[in-house]
């Protein structure tokens, strides 16, 4: 290894995030982008002085000079890529879903394993302060015993790039619940210090795109395969529950809006947010002196999620430690996903071993 990790990134689209926080890192030496997209990867390149451009992601693997790689593809590719990389020698840091299926996401962690290769996953919104600052309450026990976790992340109108691969099971895996859900998951997860679960009850719908309706332009209806909306029920072994409602389209109040509220025996933490917005997003509620109270924290500064997430994988990299979001975390969210996806299938409870 250099003294410098040498970086690459797949992908220029979220791509740039990762790029943009290894730039961030004097500790990362930035050589190489890809994607099969010429003109993209041009444009990303300059933009962020990326000196190796590669338009087929094997021969950047066949690069002895590079470390580590982001992989910041469709979701159908972070497998076979991730897995490819890690087989060269590379430590990866992918981005959400872990993969678009459960098994290829057990290939993945079976890969990292057998390499020897870090393989983190990006869940960014746990380094926003808020999210943090939660997390720091929790391990403190100062909610008390949290019994009952509601959390969702609703759009009215917001279908990611209809008719792209977002939208196609076979490439993306799943709906808003896949793309959305998987943070809203980990979150709640990390909040609660990723208990286990025992049962997961899941509806999926498909009622607005199935109108051509739930995005900024028109689309076929034939190019969208994934449900709208999906809602979720999770008992866990410890006796608390979560419930869970996430869509990418819907006719409610939402407007692009994410939620985690916690319920404890002593207090309650409600994060709660507005269009991506950065600030007074907490509310605590309990008593003093007997009356029921309200607390609004100030809150810890937020800073990038993707160079929150960079910084803490170059960091593993170079203590030679597991990653905070390890790659088995986002494994077990993709049992959790794979699950609601099979209760709504059959219209069944799924009892998770
Ligand atoms: N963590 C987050 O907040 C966040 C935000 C957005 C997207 N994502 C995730 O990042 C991933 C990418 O999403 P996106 O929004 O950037 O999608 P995108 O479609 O905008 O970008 C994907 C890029 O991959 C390139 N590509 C596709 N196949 C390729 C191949 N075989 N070789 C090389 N390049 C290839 C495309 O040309 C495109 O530029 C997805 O897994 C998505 O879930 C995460």
């Amino acid at each position: 290894m250099s003294e410098r990790l040498r970086v690459g990134v797949i992908g220029a689209g979220v791509g740039k995030a990762h790029l943009a926080g290894y730039r961030a890192c004097p500790e990362a030496e930035l050589v190489a982008l890809c994607d099969m997209d010429a003109e993209r990867l041009k444009a990303v390149a300059d933009q962020y002085q990326v000196p190796q451009r590669f338009t087929d992601y094997h021969e950047m693997l066949a690069s002895a000079g590079i470390d580590a790689v982001s992989v910041a593809l469709p979701n159908n590719l972070h497998a076979p890529v991730s897995i490819a990389a890690m087989k060269a020698g590379k430590h990866v840091l992918c981005e959400k879903p872990l993969a678009a299926t459960l098994s290829d996401a057990e290939a993945m962690v079976a890969a990292s394993q057998a390499t020897g290769r870090k393989l983190m996953i990006t869940f960014n919104y746990r380094y926003r302060g808020d999210a943090q600052y939660i997390k720091r309450m929790m391990e403190g026990g100062e909610l008390g015993r949290v019994y009952h976790v509601r959390a969702g992340w609703m759009r009215r109108r917001g279908i990611p790039k209809p008719g792209g691969w977002f939208t196609r099971k076979a490439m993306s895996g799943g709906g808003p619940l896949i793309d959305l859900g998987v943070h809203i998951l980990d979150l709640t997860m990390w909040f609660l210090g990723y208990p286990e679960v025992a049962t997961v009850t899941g509806v999926t719908h498909n009622a607005l795109a199935s109108l051509g309706k739930g995005a900024a332009m028109p689309f076929r209806v034939q190019d969208y395969d994934v449900e709208d909306l999906a809602a979720a029920f999770l008992r866990l072994k410890n006796g608390a529950s979560i419930s869970l409602e996430i869509s990418w389209a819907s006719n409610s109040s939402a407007s692009d809006d994410y939620f985690v509220h916690l319920r404890g025996d002593q207090r309650g933490a409600e994060l709660t947010v507005h269009n991506y917005a950065r600030e007074d997003t907490l509310r605590l509620y309990g008593d003093l002196d007997g009356q029921p109270v309200e607390f609004r924290p100030a809150l810890p500064p937020t800073i990038s999620g993707h160079e929150g997430a960079v910084r803490e994988f170059l960091a593993a990299i170079r203590e030679g430690r597991e990653p905070s979001s390890p790659a088995t975390q986002g494994l077990v969210i993709s049992r959790l996903l794979d699950a609601i996806y099979r209760s709504a299938a059959t219209g069944r409870e799924i009892v998770l071993s």
